[in-house]
């Protein structure tokens, strides 16, 4: 197939696209900042500049391109702080889920293409009541805390408009994988701190199984949401220290939950104490997915244990909630 992929240059797109190629794909992939133009070609791509929040442009681009599929892998969390505001550190990436999406969803329509697979979140999503580990058949969080209701309304449109249209939406738990992976430096700095008794969930993958579970669902039809997990959602009060030690960094503080509100926020809390996990079992029966890192308690120590001399120290000044 000829697969355009939207943020080729991101840390999933970098990933995604060789997987596309080796599959048999043509793949034209986007960047946006003009330096990445080289790194979407070096990787084999046709490398075309687009931002997403242009429709004419995604438009015009897309009907050029005449693809058979379309994958929309676009955020904007490079650099980003996050405090205690989530709504705020994702401005952006909230527009590209929604503007961003139907200005995609449209011109893919238009073009006739027939596979539509995007990038969507599974943590912190799902209802704060009930079992740890949630499928895709379970309710999300229908009143989300003070400074998560736009992040939480920009993912549920996009994981709507998609479907609507027939396409795949890929609720991805938290990244790992690449030097840049959004925890390492509050976790080295020990600005993430296991707070309460540390029972919310996290729900991990590696990069390069949530490509290739992307790869899997361009072959799958419509309309469909899986979780792109591991195998192993856990409470924070066990993935942090062992995600610390992989670091060679020091083991977590301890916050209560009235400290941790301080600095985090509600959605700091909730992360560290009430979000729920998610399952990939959907994904593995429908998609035949199979993971090369089925856990993180081997991967953060595969992973980060080869980085570890590579990676300095680094400064951060907000501690982390995450993706
Ligand atoms: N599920 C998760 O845990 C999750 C999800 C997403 C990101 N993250 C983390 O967030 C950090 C940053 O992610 P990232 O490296 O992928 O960078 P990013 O800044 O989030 O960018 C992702 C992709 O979207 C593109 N993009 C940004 N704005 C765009 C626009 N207006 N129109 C079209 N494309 C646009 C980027 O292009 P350019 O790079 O060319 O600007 C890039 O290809 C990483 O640590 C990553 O792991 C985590």
């Amino acid at each position: 197939m000829k697969v355009f992929v939207v943020g080729a240059s991101g840390a999933i797109g970098t990933r995604l696209v060789p997987q596309l190629i080796t599959a048999g794909h043509e793949v034209i992939g986007t960047f946006r900042s003009p330096a990445h133009a080289e790194r979407v070609r070096a990787l084999g791509a046709k490398a075309v500049a687009l931002d997403m929040l242009d429709a004419r442009a995604v438009r015009e681009a897309v009907l050029e391109a005449e693809p058979d599929a379309v994958v929309h892998q676009a955020t904007s969390l490079t650099d980003v702080r996050f405090g205690r505001n989530l709504d705020k550190a994702f401005v952006a990436t909230n527009r590209l889920r929604r503007e961003g999406t139907d200005a995609l969803v449209a011109a893919a329509r238009e073009a006739g293409v027939s596979r539509f697979v995007a990038q969507s979140f599974a943590s912190m999503r799902y209802a704060r009541t009930g079992g740890a580990v949630k499928t895709e058949d379970d309710p999300l969080d229908r009143s989300p805390l003070d400074g998560m209701r736009e992040t939480a309304a920009a993912m549920n449109h996009l994981d709507l408009a998609v479907t609507d249209a027939g396409g795949i939406a890929l609720r991805y738990g938290l990244f790992y994988g690449a030097p840049n992976d959004g925890l390492i430096v509050p976790v080295r700095n020990r600005q993430f701190p296991i707070v309460g008794e540390g029972g919310g969930m996290g729900s991990f993958i590696h990069l390069d199984d949530a490509a290739a579970a992307t790869v899997l669902a361009l072959e799958h039809a419509g309309p469909a949401i899986y979780n792109i997990v591991d195998d192993d959602p856990a409470p924070t009060r066990e993935w942090l220290p062992v995600l610390a030690e992989a670091l060679g960094a020091k083991p977590p503080r301890r916050f209560p939950v009235w400290l941790a509100r301080l600095f985090a926020g509600d959605p700091g809390v909730m992360l560290g104490t009430e979000a729920r996990g998610a399952s990939n079992a959907k994904a593995k029966r429908e998609l035949g997915w199979t993971l090369k890192y089925p856990s993180w308690r081997q991967g953060f120590a595969q992973v980060y244990g080869a980085q570890r001399k590579a990676v300095p120290p680094a400064r951060a000044t907000t501690t982390a909630v995450g993706a």
